[in-house]
């Protein structure tokens, strides 16, 4: 049987869930494609000491990336390893050899993504990059072929399993943030420096590559308003769920006749959503279409096997390419095309929103807080109270009618000037609309 040969940088969880799927499903996937997809060569810095799994047959072992993108038996190179350094080097290699690039790098493809295509598309090689985003959830295929007759107008998604889990273990057991963060990295489902998921970096970056695939823009980590989910405490949820809603970070883009509009924060979300359904460290995407109407899209977000299944779907892909000799021709961030809708700042957008506050309990204090909204023409919906004894550290909500972010943000400076406050007022959105 003939055969496709790939080689692979970086043998940590993705690299090794790859050869695991390659390895244990071998057959399947030769049966699949009518030739054999062989794994020619692997590379990390510890090669040495790294377990490949059985049935992969003969492979060329090396600590040295060069050696692997210009081994005359790797055709597509699989680059895992991460990060924007080496990695970009990795790539530009393999791009250089004429060979074609899997990736699962999500900070290298936001950050640096159209130059990348640019030079792939000029040297008639492929980068494939579905494991960057939702793991296990094909939603690059959605977006570049199961959909792409429609025209996108807004997604929304959960995108960051680590911080999913810590908000709906909140959710359920009324924990602490610190609590369920500190059990979140024993269990290994949050690493030791937890900011790149819980501040938001991590989602940023695949609102950044969506957005390119579904709107067709050039998008910068820059264009994206970013919030993570550290303030939030059990007693928001109790408040949201008073109002039937629960919070997740919501990460999405909506075009408007403004602009698009792209971010990554907690935001209240109703019960009855499909999105407040996704619990634990699982990813969804909700897409809507102007056509096509409403899709969704679920499943598991990080992990060796199911990211390993995207990158060996994609090297699949990129074989049968190889195979008929016709290399991928568009750039998925093809705005010079297709560009129509340009980021706008999230300061226009029109929202509800549910502010929270922790006072020192006095006379005159809710008086003080609507007249502020008021200067801001901002109309007041509701106030709701918990029972509490701490008169020192008192904590209540208002919700606010639709009205601009920017409004917002102005009534909230003003707000934290006032000297009742204990701690600096919280503004989420509510996406009543979900
Ligand atoms: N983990 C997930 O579930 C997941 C999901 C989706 C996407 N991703 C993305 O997949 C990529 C890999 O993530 P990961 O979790 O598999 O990372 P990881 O476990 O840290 O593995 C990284 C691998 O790269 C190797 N490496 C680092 N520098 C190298 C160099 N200069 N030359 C050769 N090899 C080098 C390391 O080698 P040694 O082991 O020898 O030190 C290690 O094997 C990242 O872009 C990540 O964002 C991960």
């Amino acid at each position: 049987m003939e055969e496709v040969r790939v080689g692979i940088v970086g043998l940590g969880n993705v690299g090794m869930g790859a050869l695991a799927v390659l390895a244990g499903n071998r057959e399947k996937i030769a049966e699949k494609l009518g030739f054999r997809l062989s794994v020619a060569a692997v590379c990390s810095r510890t090669v040495a000491s790294k377990r490949l799994p059985e049935g992969l047959g003969p492979v060329f072992k090396t600590a040295d990336w060069r050696e692997l993108v210009a081994h005359p038996d790797v055709q597509i190179v699989a680059e895992l390893v991460g990060g924007a350094g080496v990695a970009a080097e990795i790539i530009e290699g393999a791009i250089a050899n004429g060979k074609s690039v899997v990736t699962a790098n999500k900070e290298l493809m936001a950050a640096s993504g159209p130059e990348i295509w640019n030079r792939a598309i000029a040297a008639r090689v492929n980068v494939a990059m579905e494991a960057s985003v939702c793991g296990g959830i094909p939603i690059h295929s959605v977006l570049r072929e199961g959909i792409s007759a429609d025209r996108v107008v807004a997604f929304y998604g959960i995108l960051n399993g680590t911080s999913n889990y810590i908000l709906t273990e909140m959710e359920k057991r009324s924990a602490p943030f610190d609590t369920v963060l500190a059990e979140a990295q024993k269990l290994g489902y949050a690493e030791a420096d937890p900011s790149a998921d819980v501040d938001g970096f991590d989602a940023r970056s695949k609102v950044v590559l969506l957005a390119a695939l579904a709107f067709g823009e050039k998008i910068a980590p820059s264009d994206v308003f970013m919030q993570g989910i550290r303030r939030i405490t059990p007693l928001d949820f109790r408040y949201a769920l008073r109002m039937e809603h629960t919070i997740r970070l919501v990460c999405g883009a909506r075009a408007t006749p403004d602009g698009l509009i792209l971010f990554v924060r907690p935001a209240l979300i109703p019960v009855s959503t499909i999105l407040a359904g996704v619990h634990g460290s699982y990813n969804a995407v909700w897409v809507k279409g102007e056509f096509g109407a409403d899709t969704f899209y679920y499943g598991r977000g990080a992990g060796p096997l199911p990211t390993g299944v995207a990158v060996v779907s994609d090297l699949m892909r990129v074989a049968r390419e190889i195979r008929s000799g016709s290399p991928e021709r568009v750039s998925p961030f093809a705005h010079e095309r297709l560009g129509e809708t340009k980021p706008v700042s999230i300061e226009v957008q029109k929202r509800a929103y549910y502010l929270r506050f922790r006072v020192d309990d006095r006379p005159g204090i809710i008086a003080k807080l609507a007249g502020i909204l008021a200067g801001k023409n901002i109309s007041l919906e509701a106030i709701l109270q918990e029972p509490c004894g701490a008169k020192h550290d008192l904590p209540f909500v208002i919700t606010v009618e639709p009205t601009s972010e920017q409004s917002i943000r102005d009534a909230i400076a003003e707000m934290s000037q006032l000297d009742f406050l204990t701690d600096a007022p919280l503004a989420l959105p509510m996406e009543t609309a979900l």
